[in-house]
């Protein structure tokens, strides 16, 4: 009895003093809770760091985005392929999941080996390995006739731009394969894949395995929000919220970061608490200098750990009588399932004598306590440093959550957390002491990452079928070059069509003559009245032309037009313009003056002299009645009889296209063309005379109103005219009409927009199904907003913003996607308007017997000057289309009213020189 006593005294005190005497060696190792905390809160600033933009770049925890922005909330289903490499093992799988809406996961795989020569190779190679374990996985599973999505669980630091893309920031760990580091690790696999031609596989996905671990714990739990993992190597993930990334655009819900936290005292950070033991295993490691917090905490470092202390204790003679064996002396000789073995709880000290005589060396009791206590002060060291860390993460959800509690689960898994008999528990505790708001529970992911990876290839899968959707919508507004050149040559058909007297009256585009045969000369001069009436303003103008000099000044007032004016009587209609004539001159103080007027009138009207206009029919958002088949110039002067206030000599009635051709001609007399690209679509152009059958005489050029705005309207563009053109016409004043006009103008495009927008909602592709009133909307997607949303120079959050102006309440996805529809209407509109004014420069070109043409374009209308692409797409078609002809574009910076003067003037002349005859 005495003698049990004896011998349990003997070994309390043998154990106390040889506690003592390893705590005392390795005090430095021992982390107080106030150092703790101070780590802590060391990591809570490095995790700042790194998610800011401007700091991230020096920032050693990388916090990389990892576009995974939801846990799995069981909707999630099909069947994938998964790779799982950079843990302790590599495991092809296959994964089924949710049969018959069940949350139910079966997964099947196998383990390959990977062996040093392939990992720290050359990287083509190892690619290509992983592709050859894929393919033979699948042909042993019968596979290969399958097209499988997979996911690929990739545990390394990658920067990623989408989910499907990770450029390899630097290896980790045991890999350092050469020639990845800064290259694209999905299509690398990718390209190595094409070997097997009988293998058919999208990589949808690529995730880190703390983001795989998360979502395989959050398929189990809701709560969990953060991914840890403790073995080979050590990494967390958690979902921050969107605001808070910078590097991503958007500010809405959440994203999953990847913190990267080995890489926490890459700066220097740590340098107060690591040890000499710390920097010796650093500079025996792959990455010197790299994964500082990492090579604390590990499995991969932690046997290695042990060795060297061992060893310094050992030349010390603090252990085995001062006696090394040459194992001890071995890298790598102690690995981490040693240190559990050594810790465990009963047969601990009995694994301790085996490993150390294993080592080759002669361990007395005193030697194996020794050992197993140096064992306990690393582990525990990691188990700390990791609960820091994670202490931080979990302030930083309560925090962005904005709660004083916070309910949470970590999902975790690796093996050093797994195999070790006190890791969890320490953890836990720790984690619970520094933290102590947060009621947290630890979740082992039984199943690896490679569920949650499943998970989120899930997702992508559903996604990648919406685009593929969105993607068929888009295609049809797509025109090849086949197409323009096939819708340059109708045009062109067609123009020939209007000019000739025997098809003009059936043909859509009119080619109306206008009377303006020649371009002003300089010698004009005088005070002018003009009207602007039919673009997106209605003005009157004063202009004065002092001749010799070409330059004239103009004074104008923007007066508005009702809606129920708009379409309301034609008498109504012209006695608003005279009142606002009235309100005009009284305003410049120029009542009662007697002033010749030009009437800028931007709808198609057939002219029989310049100052004769009938109204052939309405077009745009006009509907006035009593108008078509009158002469607008009598109904204007009606008018001012019916107001008896003044008189006005109504000279002239030009078309938008003549009046903007003439301002620019005014200063470029090569300018030969006027086009429109506004509220409506026109051009017009000089002909020669004797091609214009309608008007007697051979001699000399006349410009032509073409009106090509009704191009199509005869059913030649109905292979490219979409469902959306034909709900936009059959919802206008008048379907049938103006159908090129109804693809190419501002009037028209926003609501194609809409369309579109109405049936991608529909098909549950944007703004969550929910179709608004604001969507139902008539005319809601105006010019100036179409323009805004696609300038290049705007981020989402703002395209957002001006959705959300719009009544529309998208998300960021929504408001890409929107960015993108509004890109391929206006693409269209200008290609076609491209493809409109290549015919003419060519036909006039050839006209003329010409190799090559030089020709100017005078251009205005809010489409052309306000969008940011439309311009450079029109020229970018017509030098496609009409290599031979050198086109430059003058834009009128004075809009038509200037011509109209000028074409009044040169009219006055005329008419005075008639007169003296
Ligand atoms: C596995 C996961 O369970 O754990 C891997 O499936 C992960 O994705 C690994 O990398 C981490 O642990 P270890 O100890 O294998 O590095
Ligand atoms: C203006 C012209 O600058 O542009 C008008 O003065 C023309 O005559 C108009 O109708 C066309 O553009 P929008 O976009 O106003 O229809
Ligand atoms: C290393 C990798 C990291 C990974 C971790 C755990 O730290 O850099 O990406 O998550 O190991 O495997
Ligand atoms: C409409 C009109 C046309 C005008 C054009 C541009 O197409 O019919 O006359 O030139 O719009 O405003």
């Amino acid at each position: 009895m005495f003698a049990v006593h004896l011998m349990a005294f003997y070994f309390t005190k043998l154990k106390e003093d040889q506690i003592k005497k390893v705590d005392r060696f390795l005090y430095h190792m021992r982390l107080s809770d106030e150092t703790l905390l101070d780590i802590m809160a060391r990591f809570q600033a490095e995790m700042q760091k790194g998610l800011g933009k401007d700091t991230n770049p020096t920032a050693s925890v990388k916090m990389l985005p990892t576009f995974v922005r939801a846990i799995p909330d069981g909707s999630e289903n099909g069947e994938f392929l998964s790779l799982d490499l950079g843990g302790s093992k590599f495991r092809v799988l296959k994964v089924q999941v949710s049969e018959e809406g069940k949350r139910n996961v079966q997964m099947e795989s196998q383990f390959y080996p990977t062996p040093n020569e392939i990992i720290r190779g050359n990287g083509t190679e190892l690619f290509e390995y992983v592709a050859d374990c894929l393919a033979d996985f699948m042909k042993t599973k019968e596979l290969m006739q399958k097209k499988l999505p997979l996911g690929l669980t990739f545990s390394f630091p990658c920067k990623q731009t989408k989910l499907e893309e990770g450029i390899l920031l630097s290896w980790t760990k045991k890999f350092k394969a050469r020639g990845v580091q800064g290259t694209d690790v999905v299509s690398s696999l990718t390209n190595a894949m094409k070997r097997h031609q009988d293998l058919d596989v999208d990589i949808l996905a690529l995730v880190n395995d703390t983001v795989g671990t998360m979502m395989t714990c959050a398929y189990d739990d809701p709560y969990c929000e953060v991914g840890v993992i403790i073995g080979t190597g050590t990494n967390a993930c958690y979902m921050e919220d969107m605001s808070n990334i910078d590097l991503v655009e958007g500010d809405e819900g959440r994203m999953c970061v990847n913190t990267e936290w080995g890489a926490f005292g890459d700066d220097g950070a740590l340098e107060d608490i690591r040890t000499e033991f710390d920097r010796e295993l650093d500079l025996g490691s792959l990455n010197p200098g790299k994964q500082l917090f990492e090579k604390m905490i590990s499995g991969l470092y932690l046997g290695e750990l042990v060795r060297l202390i061992l060893l310094k204790m050992a030349k010390a003679g603090l252990l085995f009588g001062g006696e090394k064996s040459s194992a001890l002396h071995i890298k790598g000789k102690i690995e981490t399932r040693h240190v559990a073995a050594m810790e465990r709880y009963k047969e601990g000290l009995a694994n301790t004598r085996e490993i150390l005589t294993d080592l080759g060396l002669e361990p007395s009791d005193a030697d194996c306590i020794a050992v197993q206590h140096v064992c306990t002060i690393v582990s525990f060291r990691s188990a700390n440093l990791c609960a820091a860390a994670l202490a931080a993460i979990l302030t930083r959800l309560r925090e962005n959550k904005k709660l004083v509690r916070l309910r949470t689960t970590v999902g975790v898994d690796g093996t050093l957390y797994k195999i070790h008999p006190q890791y969890p528990k320490r953890l836990h505790k720790v984690v619970r002491k520094l933290v102590p708001n947060c009621d947290v529970r630890f979740l082992l992911s039984e199943s690896g990452s490679t569920k949650g990876a499943a998970m989120v290839t899930a997702v992508a899968s559903r996604l990648q079928a919406q685009r593929k959707q969105i993607d068929k919508v888009l295609a049809l507004f797509r025109l090849t070059q086949e197409q323009l050149v096939g819708i340059r040559n109708k045009m062109r058909v067609e123009f020939e069509y209007g000019l000739k007297k025997d098809t003009h009256p059936l043909a859509t585009v009119k080619m109306l003559p206008t009377y303006v045969c020649g371009m002003p000369d300089g010698t004009e001069k005088g005070k002018f009245l003009a009207l602007d009436l039919g673009g997106t303003n209605f003005r009157v103008l004063l202009v004065k032309i002092r001749s010799g000099r070409r330059s004239v000044r103009m004074y104008n007032k923007i007066f508005a037009i009702p809606l129920e004016i708009m379409q309301g009587t034609g008498e109504e209609l012209f006695d608003h313009i005279v009142q606002c004539i009235a309100d005009f001159l009284d305003y410049m103080g120029l009542k009662g003056a007697q002033l010749p007027l030009g009437f800028t009138f931007s709808f198609p009207c057939r002219q029989a002299s310049i100052d004769k206009g009938t109204l052939i029919e309405w077009t745009k958002g006009f509907k006035a009645t009593d108008c078509e088949g009158e002469d607008v110039v009598d109904m204007l002067r009606e008018a001012i009889k019916r107001r008896n206030e003044f008189d006005l000599d109504i000279v002239a009635v030009v078309n938008d296209t003549v009046g903007t051709m003439m301002t620019c001609g005014y200063e470029d007399s090569n300018c030969e063309v006027g086009l429109i690209a506004g509220t409506g679509s026109n051009m017009c152009y000089m002909e020669e005379m004797r091609n214009i059958e309608l008007v007697e005489g051979d001699e000399g050029k006349m410009c032509i109103n073409t009106e090509w705005g009704g191009f199509g309207d005869n059913g030649c563009l109905d292979d490219i005219h979409t469902q959306y053109d034909k709900e936009v016409d059959e919802g206008s004043l008048n379907p049938g009409k103006q159908r090129y006009e109804k693809m190419t103008s501002g009037m028209y495009l926003g609501e194609i927009v809409r369309q579109i927008l109405i049936d991608l909602t529909k098909q549950g592709l944007l703004f969550r199904g929910q179709i608004s009133e604001r969507l139902r909307t008539r005319g809601i997607f105006e010019t100036k907003f179409l323009s805004q949303i696609e300038s290049d120079r705007l981020a989402l959050l703002q395209v957002r913003r001006i959705l959300q102006q719009l009544g529309l309440d998208s998300t960021c996805e929504d408001s890409i996607v929107v960015k993108e529809v509004c890109g391929a209407v206006s693409r269209r509109a200008a290609q076609l308007y491209g493809a409109g004014l290549a015919a003419i420069v060519e036909k006039r070109r050839e006209d003329q017997g010409l190799e090559h043409m030089r020709i100017t374009v005078g251009v205005d209308g809010t489409l052309y000057k306000l969008h940011p692409h439309f311009s450079q797409i029109l020229r970018e078609t017509v030098k496609e289309l009409a290599p031979q002809c050198d086109v430059m574009f003058m834009l009128s910076e004075d809009g038509s009213g200037k011509g109209a003067a000028l074409i009044t003037a040169v009219a006055k002349r005329l008419q005075q020189a008639q007169r003296d005859h």
